[in-house]
């Protein structure tokens, strides 16, 4: 017999609250444009985290580096502009997309100068001045000033610096023209110890000419904010956003090994798959610590650009996730385990859905094909069937309007591993969507309007023990 243990107290009163927009994500306190997280670091006990932000506007353009900052990965406060473009130097039309490296001592943005118009940058390096990490001083002088000579690139742009056998290295971003996309990654060896030191150039990480990138890394015309780290038992996983001809199309990752390769580095990679299902999650980038790999994505709008200047602000940073291997070799990805700070007040089935909230279920099917469904309002469900390994977003219950005209399909499904059962959470702040079904698969979705009405949990085909509690987060 179907069986829903719903574990919570009796409904209480929530307040109508605004829902158009996330509350605990992290994005400018002031409003307008943000786009990929950078350099996230963690420093003097505290969590930083950069990203790409236009001051100006809620579209794209004029690229500073924003700030926002953390004691525990949960509750983050804003530091407005940390890293500007300045006139005068190789980052005039933009500070790009890079990472962070404590540099003796000194926390250092490692970005894209752009001067061009052409997606060509050079790496630069910037200076925190301050121990808040608040303000960051370009060096004037770029320590990549530009493509290798000989390559003829699309795209050259996302420094991302990491260790490997004691030594530094960094990888960038690359896309070579010709009439078949052909992505790459760049490999340099950083001569000394520290940044400032030359950099050198060490050939091709990996392109796509390995059968798991042409496989799960393509189509793409270029590889955006490569990122590599690693997963234990000697293996890496390298993390890329595919880059389709001027469409910010999908972020996905490459499981395989790192062997010296003359004078540099090749990378191995024997699986892979997307990162994240949904349609709104891109430009990955990781910190590593000691025992897991977390990582942001950057969500984009699903509304239009008019709707986004006329509500004053576009894109968030996701909720903070880890990333690694299960024991059988796939991807494991899962919230940040201190998420669970944000919950608050219980919320029972029925109960009104605040703006931001979370939803647990436990599922165990006793009959194959069974479907579970997490009912989010009238207009919005996710639907779990574990023995096919899928997870379904459906919306078509939300009517079409001018303002959401249905410019792309209202259903979004997922594949992992089959199985028997698993954890289905459902984080919600305001339009942000994200979902993790049995640390395996992930999908983030931006829905317009957000979510309104009551939540439930039912079995909707087969037969399935399940037991669901949620929390507002308040
Ligand atoms: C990825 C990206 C990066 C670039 C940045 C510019 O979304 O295109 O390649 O550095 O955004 O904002």
């Amino acid at each position: 017999m179907p069986h829903v243990t719903h574990r919570a107290p009796q409904a209480t009163a929530t307040p109508a609250a605004d829902r158009s927009a996330p509350r605990h994500h992290v994005r400018p306190a002031a409003g307008n444009w943000c786009n990929d997280p950078n350099g996230p670091l963690y420093h003097d006990g505290r969590y930083h985290l950069f990203f790409q932000h236009n001051p100006h506007a809620a579209v794209w353009g004029d690229i500073h580096w924003g700030h926002a900052s953390s004691p525990d990965l949960a509750h983050w406060s804003d530091h407005g502009v940390a890293l500007a473009p300045g006139p005068e130097r190789p980052d005039r039309l933009g500070a790009w997309s890079g990472c962070a490296v404590v540099d003796h001592g000194v926390p250092t943005a490692v970005y894209t100068g752009m001067n061009r118009d052409d997606g060509i940058g050079s790496v630069m390096l910037a200076r925190a001045v301050d121990p808040d990490l608040t303000r960051f001083d370009a060096l004037p002088r770029p320590v990549v000033d530009g493509p290798p000579p000989g390559l003829d690139l699309l795209a050259f742009r996302d420094p991302y610096v990491f260790t490997f056998e004691g030594r530094r290295w960094a990888l960038i971003g690359a896309g070579h023209r010709g009439t078949a996309p052909r992505p790459d990654v760049l490999l340099y060896r950083i001569t000394g110890d520290t940044l400032d030191s030359p950099w050198e150039y060490a050939g091709s990480l990996l392109d796509a000419a390995a059968p798991a990138a042409a496989r799960h890394a393509m189509p793409a015309t270029a590889w955006e904010c490569p990122a590599l780290f690693p997963v234990g038992e000697g293996r890496w996983m390298l993390v890329l956003s595919l880059w389709v001809d001027g469409v910010t199309y999908t972020a996905t990752h490459l499981t395989g090994t790192l062997r010296p390769h003359g004078d540099g580095l090749r990378f191995l990679p024997e699986s892979g798959g997307l990162l994240d299902h949904g349609r709104d999650f891109y430009a990955p980038t990781a910190l590593v610590e000691a025992d897991r790999t977390l990582v942001w994505g950057w969500s984009w709008e699903s509304r239009t650009e008019a709707e986004s200047v006329a509500a004053g602000w576009a894109g968030c940073l996701t909720h903070p996730r880890e990333l690694g291997l299960h024991p059988d070799g796939t991807l494991r990805h899962t919230f940040a385990r201190e998420l669970t700070a944000l919950r608050g007040e219980e919320l029972p089935p029925g109960a009104p859905l605040p703006p931001a909230y979370e939803i647990q279920a436990d599922v165990r099917v006793q009959e194959p094909d069974t479907e579970v469904t997490v009912h989010l309002g009238a207009t919005l469900t996710l639907r779990a069937n574990p023995t096919r390994g899928t997870l379904t977003l459906d919306r078509t219950g939300a009517p079409a309007s001018a303002a959401h005209p249905r410019p792309r399909t209202d259903m979004v499904t997922a594949s992992g591993p089959t199985g028997t059962g698993g954890r289905l959470r459902i984080l919600v702040d305001g339009p942000l969507v994200e979902v993790v079904w049995d640390e395996r698969v992930a999908l983030t979705e931006k829905v317009y309007p957000a979510p309104e009405g009551t939540w439930q949990v039912s079995v909707t085909q087969g037969g399935a023990d399940v037991d669901a509690t949620a929390w507002e987060h308040p």
